[in-house]
């Protein structure tokens, strides 16, 4: 199970451990998006989900466009997971979208986003959506594309709003329009430690910082892999860890409301990313991680 500590975060008015699950990895084995990627197995993948459930996973980031020839991520956990425990919070996003032969097409106009969240809603099996974040890619302002939003919240189709890969400007506009429970931008330790400013700031204001990449960081869709700092070796040595659990460990200290989501399609490797709520970083380690981090800046 998920230790006590790092314990929960309330996105709204619903309540999650603060470590999760990214769906991403689930429909291929390799590179997400990569046309050529081996579908995973069926009962693989749902076995994945269903033991992420019962090692007290309640967030789950999932999106329409994380598919590969054979294998929908929604799709995935509509099957492993439906009837849905009560406490479980599906977390998609919109704006990106792939064609049916996985081609990536331009952003959503606003128009359509009320066709994407009706297409998460048909794939996951829900009447509403617990959160939803805009995917911001290259947008200025998002105050049309945000607006279609908060009126489908209002609709009732959506529970809560969120921002992905968005600067602090995009939460300024998307504040003056509705609430905002959650930011989800790419961030891990040495990894982007210009958020760090955005991610101190959504903890003053309340709202869930979501690091994706928080374990493959510069991998990115690739994934993990990359020749390991030597520092978090000997932090990893130390506590008997893998270092991506301190790597996980690692981000969670870094506010309450970081909610971390490792994406993978291993058992093995979700009963040690859940492990990582049980490592205590000593202050001393805590100082050392924050100098690799600083370093790359
Ligand atoms: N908002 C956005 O734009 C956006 C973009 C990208 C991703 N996301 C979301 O964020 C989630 C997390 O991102 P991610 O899945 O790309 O990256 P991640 O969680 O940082 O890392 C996943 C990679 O690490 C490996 N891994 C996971 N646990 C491991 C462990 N304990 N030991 C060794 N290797 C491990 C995985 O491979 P294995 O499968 O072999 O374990 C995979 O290669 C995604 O699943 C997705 O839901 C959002």
């Amino acid at each position: 199970m998920i230790p006590d500590p790092p314990g929960t975060w309330t996105l709204g008015d619903r309540t999650v451990n603060r470590i999760g699950f990214g769906a991403m990895r689930l429909p291929q084995h390799g590179r997400a998006f990569d046309p050529g990627a081996v579908p995973r197995d069926r009962g693989q993948a749902i076995a994945v989900l269903r033991r992420a459930v019962e090692l007290g996973v309640n967030h789950i980031d999932t999106a329409a466009f994380y598919f590969s020839r054979l294998r929908s991520a929604n799709e995935l956990i509509n099957r492993a997971l439906a009837p849905y425990p009560d406490d479980l919070v599906i977390a998609t996003k919109v704006g990106p979208s792939r064609d049916p032969s996985g081609a990536w097409q331009p952003l959503a106009a606003p128009e359509q986003l009320r066709g994407q969240v009706e297409e998460n809603l048909r794939q996951l099996g829900r009447d509403h959506l617990d959160v939803v974040n805009l995917r911001v890619s290259g947008l200025d302002s998002i105050a049309a594309h945000f607006g279609v939003l908060a009126g489908l919240r209002e609709a009732g189709l959506i529970r809560h709003l969120g921002i992905s890969n968005a600067r602090p400007a995009h939460l300024a506009q998307a504040q003056a329009i509705a609430p905002v429970v959650c930011v989800q931008n790419a961030y891990g330790l040495g990894y982007r430690p210009e958020q760090d400013a955005f991610l101190d700031r959504c903890g003053e204001q309340g709202i869930a910082f979501v690091p994706f990449f928080a374990i493959a960081g510069a991998g990115r869709e690739a994934g993990a892999g990359g020749d390991e700092h030597d520092e978090v070796l000997a932090i990893a040595r130390a506590h008997d860890a893998s270092p991506v659990r301190v790597r996980l460990a690692w981000a969670l200290r870094r506010g309450p409301h970081v909610l971390v989501i490792p994406g993978t399609g291993s058992a093995g490797h979700l009963e040690d990313n859940v492990a990582a709520g049980a490592l205590r970083l000593t202050p001393d380690e805590l100082a050392r991680l924050d100098a690799v981090h600083s370093r790359r800046r």
